[in-house]
């Protein structure tokens, strides 16, 4: 049942506030400031001292596990590292008993990431699965783990889940971070509020779709986009490219914005559609000069800022400003414009976005 919507995927996009709420129920909690995850509790030992972290993962699901390196590696000082799940099984990779390898699947069923599960426990490395479905392979085949409980989702091009997992390895990075005793109580209790807050302002997110789907009428007309974003918005960049090629056909790539000049710079004219994150944080001023940089050479930029922003609102060609929040939580809101823009492009072209062409749901064999 699409709930009255056209799609699956524009219904799935606006269940998002529900869905966070839904993954945050008894989990956090505003009133004793407080984060609880019960595999925290029953496996405290195994996880606190990890000495290192592996999340493997595949498609969206790797992306997530990139914000979450972020934050792990932020708030726990623990190292983390990302692997696609079908490199990392055929790799001969280290693996020991001081591993933490987290798989993060939607569907719980993805060939690759579970074969990267069972590779890593016979190994002897403790297991923790981030996942959807309940009671799929994948939870089965872990020592632990929390589910995302984000509902069923039907449409191939992974939205609400992406934002449960990342909801999740937020969760996970705070308790961990309080249990190690790596985070400042003054920055968890900020954070732990936030987080609280973000289902009301991905709602405010949601309110943009009328303006999104008109912009998106301009840039049916181009064959290659490209994204850009740092620190905690690099990988929203990867998953806004992922999301415009699977189901629009238009070729996408996310890159660190600091890489265009390595190389995509060279790809930029009057018909480049550039998709920029440039939120107010750290990296601000030097996304900026990226801006101007792309606006040189006569690209089209569509930026994703925070309100109030007047300098980017002059160059660019087409603002989405978002709500303030903090940093390592501005992908849960910059996703969603990223979603809405390729769902709606797809739309005008007359494509099949619940079901592209070439695509499954859960990717079953490698
Ligand atoms: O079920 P999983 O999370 O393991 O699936 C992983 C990928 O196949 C999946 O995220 C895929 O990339 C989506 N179609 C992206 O929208």
């Amino acid at each position: 049942d699409k709930g009255g919507y056209p799609h699956f995927m524009l219904k799935e996009i606006f269940e998002q506030p529900d869905c966070l709420t839904n993954c945050m129920r008894g989990r956090v909690n505003v009133d004793t400031d407080n984060v609880v995850l019960s595999a925290i509790i029953d496996y405290k030992k195994q996880l606190i001292n990890a000495k290192r972290f592996i999340i493997v993962a595949c498609g969206t699901s790797w992306h997530a596990g990139q914000i979450g390196k972020q934050m792990i590696e932020n708030f726990c000082r623990i190292p983390v590292e990302v692997e696609y799940a079908s490199e990392f099984r055929y790799r001969n990779p280290v693996i020991t008993s001081d591993d933490v390898v987290i798989a993060i699947s939607q569907s719980g069923e993805t060939a690759d990431t579970l074969a990267a599960v069972k590779l890593a426990k016979d190994n002897g490395a403790f297991i923790y699965g981030i996942c959807n479905a309940i009671g799929s392979s994948i939870p089965r085949a872990t020592n632990t783990g929390s589910y995302i409980h984000v509902g069923p989702e039907i449409g191939v091009a992974s939205t609400k889940a992406f934002t449960g997992q990342v909801t999740v390895l937020t969760m996970l990075a705070l308790a961990l971070a309080k249990e190690k005793g790596t985070i400042s109580s003054s920055d968890y209790l900020e954070i732990v509020k936030e987080l609280h807050e973000i289902p009301e302002k991905m709602k405010k997110v949601l309110e943009l779709n009328d303006r999104i789907s008109e912009l998106s009428r301009i840039f049916t007309y181009a064959h290659n986009f490209l994204y850009l974003g740092r620190g905690y918005s690099y990988p929203v960049a990867l998953e806004g490219a992922l999301k415009l090629k699977e189901i629009s056909y238009i070729h996408a790539e996310g890159y660190p914005a600091a890489e265009m000049k390595h190389g995509p710079i060279a790809l930029i004219d009057s018909d480049m559609p550039v998709v920029v994150i440039a939120t107010h944080n750290a990296m601000y001023e030097k996304v900026l000069s990226n801006i101007q940089e792309v606006k040189a050479r006569k690209g089209k930029v569509i930026a994703i800022v925070t309100e109030g922003d007047d300098n980017i609102s002059r160059i660019a060609d087409e603002v989405i400003e978002l709500p303030t929040t903090i940093e390592c939580l501005e992908p849960l809101l910059a996703t969603i414009p990223l979603q809405l823009l390729a769902y709606h492009i797809a739309v005008c072209k007359g494509k099949n976005v619940d079901q592209p062409r070439n695509l499954a749901k859960s990717v079953t064999v490698e």
